[in-house]
């Protein structure tokens, strides 16, 4: 068992294509044990897709997705893209020597790119073994997005929330039921509600139900996608406690999506900020609202509504336009570390002038 403050999930590099819809494009974040890590960014940025390729609905396009330090998921499209560009290369290169004569130069390159793609082939293995290896894992559990869509009308509570122990193997009746008992009163539910169907109840209730669906396997880590967003406010706060609450009572490790800013605020250790696909900034929550440093989190922050008058009255709504913001023409932006643990999508000048921001 990891220490409080180790990795528990760490994602490199993650990319997930549907066709040309690049809809996580270039991922990176880990998860520290313990913690709870808000997914915040508008609707279509992909913040289900990073869901659903954590506990493995999708085979990952590229990138690496550890747990516990182990590789439970791995795409394969970075390898076969730096075979490409490495054969590419090599006939440039080629072309060059040809007209040069030297034979013995020519062998060693080729030779070089033989041992090359070998290395990358060889790598690609391991990823695909890797991915294999890990068909889904259950001390990862997912809350999902849509709690009508995604309980089946058919089945009773009770079944429901049992699926999960079944599919493991769990044959006793009577320890399936007692689990389903506590699990129900754990989420503020009541044993009876077992025997009764998903369109029985009310839309904070179904939430319940899809939470002890995910507690019921015992996880470490949860990811909760937007689970109090279809919920009228009053509602929402029972739900966001109820999750805080078995937080500490499971010692459990949460991932909570949301698609604005207000909701993580106060329940998140640590922010990122998804936009069209990439992680545009990743911070501690109070360091992102100290200093938030791309314009596309900026107004994010600018659609909070405080219960301040004053404040209110100032407030200004700030639209992010990519193409106005930013110059992307010669120098490309990547995620680099503004402050220490302050992760900002930028390029060298964007660079520079963040971290002027943040030192005045
Ligand atoms: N199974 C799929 N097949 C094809 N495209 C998909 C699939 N799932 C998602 N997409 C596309 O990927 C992009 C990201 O979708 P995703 O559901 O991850 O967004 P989201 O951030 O969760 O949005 P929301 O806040 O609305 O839930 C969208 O353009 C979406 O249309
Ligand atoms: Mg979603």
């Amino acid at each position: 068992m990891p220490n409080k403050g180790e990795t528990l999930l760490r994602v490199e590099h993650l990319c997930q294509y549907f066709k040309t819809n690049k809809a996580v494009d270039d991922v990176s974040f880990e998860i520290k044990k313990g913690e709870v890590f808000g997914l915040v960014g508008e609707s279509g940025c992909g913040k289900t897709t990073t869901g659903r390729s954590i506990i493995k609905l999708y085979d990952i396009t590229s990138g690496d997705i550890y747990f516990k330090g182990e590789r439970i998921a791995a795409g394969t499209l970075s390898y076969k893209n730096h075979i490409k560009e490495a054969k590419k290369k090599y006939k440039e290169e080629a072309e060059a020597l040809k007209k040069s004569g030297s034979a013995d130069a020519l062998n060693a390159k080729k030779a070089e790119l033989d041992a090359y793609i070998a290395e990358q082939r060889r790598q690609m293995k391991e990823a695909r073994r890797d991915h294999k290896k890990h068909k889904t894992v259950t001390e990862i559990q997912m809350i999902f997005q849509d709690p009508i869509a995604s309980l089946d009308p058919r089945m009773t509570v009770g079944q429901i929330i049992a699926e999960g122990l079944v599919i493991r193997g769990e044959k006793d009746k009577a320890k399936i039921n007692e689990k389903v008992y506590e699990v129900l009163e754990m989420v503020g539910l009541v044993r009876e509600h077992a025997e009764r169907y998903p369109h029985e109840f009310s839309g904070g209730q179904r939430q319940r139900i899809g939470v002890a669906r995910a507690v019921i396997m015992n996880p470490e880590l949860i990811i909760a996608d937007e689970p109090v967003s279809a919920l009228d406010v009053s509602i929402q706060a029972q739900v966001i406690n109820l999750l805080d609450d078995l937080r500490h009572k499971m010692g459990l490790t949460v991932m909570f999506v949301a698609h604005d800013l207000s909701v993580v605020k106060y329940f998140s250790d640590r922010i990122g900020v998804m936009y069209y696909g990439k992680l545009v900034e990743l911070a501690t929550s109070d360091e992102l609202f100290k200093h938030p440093l791309h314009p596309y989190t900026r107004s994010l922050l600018s659609a909070i509504p405080m219960p301040d008058p004053d404040y209110e009255k100032q407030r200004k709504r700030i639209t992010y336009v990519p193409l106005k913001e930013h110059d992307y023409s010669t120098d490309l932006p990547s995620l680099q570390e503004v402050l220490p643990g302050h992760f900002v999508h930028c390029n060298k000048a964007e660079f520079e002038k963040y971290r002027k921001e943040v030192q005045e």
